[in-house]
């Protein structure tokens, strides 16, 4: 995996450089919402990632006992915990990227938006910390509803005057992540060596997959791609349904969120050609966010990337979910400036 790809390469001069501590930089992450179903899991996920210097894990309880758990693995990293408001300043100090997993997750029957009421508030006043503490920050935003809370962080941010477009994303690796697994079974195909783009936003009918664009080829009908589309768009309810009040996904989160990050460090760090697909500040389609493929450098985003040739299909999921996908912008937004 990608994860783990800089450990398959036979070159010595790469093991090198991306394992000696004295070439790869010093990088700090923050996991706000540490101790939760998805924190603990991507804790470790950060703690095996070897370009990671330091990880700052918050939570408004239970961090002591998760950072001194992750803390005994022997890889790079310093662990820290750090537990309750009046130590999220010491949490976010010096952080070069920040993850945000922090807020309730959905029970069955619920959407992501009946999250809205509780997140909204949580994401809104940790943001204010972030632009207080950390302000040039990449911010990771995976807390539901995606849609809204990412419009409402970069309110935050330009309100504190502190906003940077290049520097906030929405997490959306996951939807990718189950494109390609779903895409390689129906296919037939190694999943290793699969890739789907997954557009629009984080919610239902605004996650749209383009597997016209996903490769290797297939001979998919119009009818397993239709399948395929709608089991990535829920996805997520699925993992709901299945943990029957449980809570959401978690694993596959953490998974994804370890995946995203890892970009934002390897863009940070100078390495060529990173490219994801992101919820971001963008132009490429009416709305002022949207999830694209998005390449990742020094300062965040380099570029977004367009949407690329789409079939008739996708045209139309494209037509359909732009004005689901605006409500729940606008949403984020009002609250934002509202309270
Ligand atoms: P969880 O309830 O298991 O964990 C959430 C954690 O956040 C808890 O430990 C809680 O104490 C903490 N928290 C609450 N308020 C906080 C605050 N003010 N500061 C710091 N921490 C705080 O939930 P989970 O399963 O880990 O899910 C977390 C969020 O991620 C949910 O909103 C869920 O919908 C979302 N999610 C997003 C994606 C995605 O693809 N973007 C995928 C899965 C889940
Ligand atoms: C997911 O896609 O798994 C998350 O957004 C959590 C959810 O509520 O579905």
């Amino acid at each position: 995996s990608r994860l783990t790809s800089s450990t398959s390469s036979s070159s010595p001069h790469l093991l090198r450089r991306c394992y000696g501590t004295e070439s790869v930089p010093e990088r700090k992450v923050a996991v706000l919402g540490a101790a939760g179903g998805i924190g603990q899991p991507l804790a470790l996920l950060m703690k095996l990632n070897p370009l990671v210097s330091k990880l700052a894990l918050y939570d408004i309880a239970g961090t002591p006992g998760v950072a001194a758990d992750v803390s005994h693995i022997n890889t790079r990293s310093e662990v820290a915990g750090y537990m309750g408001e009046e130590q999220l300043r010491q949490a976010l100090e010096g952080s070069d990227v920040v993850v945000i997993p922090a807020g309730v997750p959905r029970k069955p029957g619920m959407t992501r938006d009946d999250l809205f009421n509780i997140n909204a508030g949580i994401v809104k006043s940790l943001c204010a910390a972030i632009s207080k503490y950390c302000p040039n920050a990449l911010v990771n935003m995976i807390s539901n509803p995606v849609n809204s809370t990412v419009p409402i962080a970069a309110e935050v941010f330009k309100k504190a005057g502190t906003y940077d477009e290049k520097k906030l994303f929405g997490v959306t690796t996951l939807d990718v992540v189950r494109a390609k697994t779903f895409y390689a079974g129906k296919a037939k195909v190694p999943v290793a060596d699969v890739n789907v783009p997954v557009v629009g936003g984080h919610a239902g009918i605004t996650i749209l997959p383009l597997f016209s664009q996903a490769t290797p080829k297939a001979n998919l009908s119009d009818e397993e791609i239709v399948a395929l589309t709608k089991r990535t768009q829920d996805g997520g309810t699925e993992v709901v349904e299945a943990k029957a009040g449980k809570g959401s996904a978690t694993l596959s989160m953490a998974y994804a969120g370890a995946i995203f990050a890892d970009a934002c460090l390897k863009g940070l760090n100078g390495v060529p050609d990173v490219v994801e697909c992101s919820f971001v500040q963008s132009n490429i389609t009416e709305l002022p966010f949207f999830a694209s493929k998005v390449k990742l450098g020094k300062n965040g985003v380099e570029e977004v990337m367009g949407l690329g040739p789409l079939s008739d299909y996708e045209k139309q999921g494209l037509e359909t979910l732009i004005p689901e996908l605006k409500v729940s912008i606008e949403k984020g937004i009002k609250f934002a400036n509202q309270n």
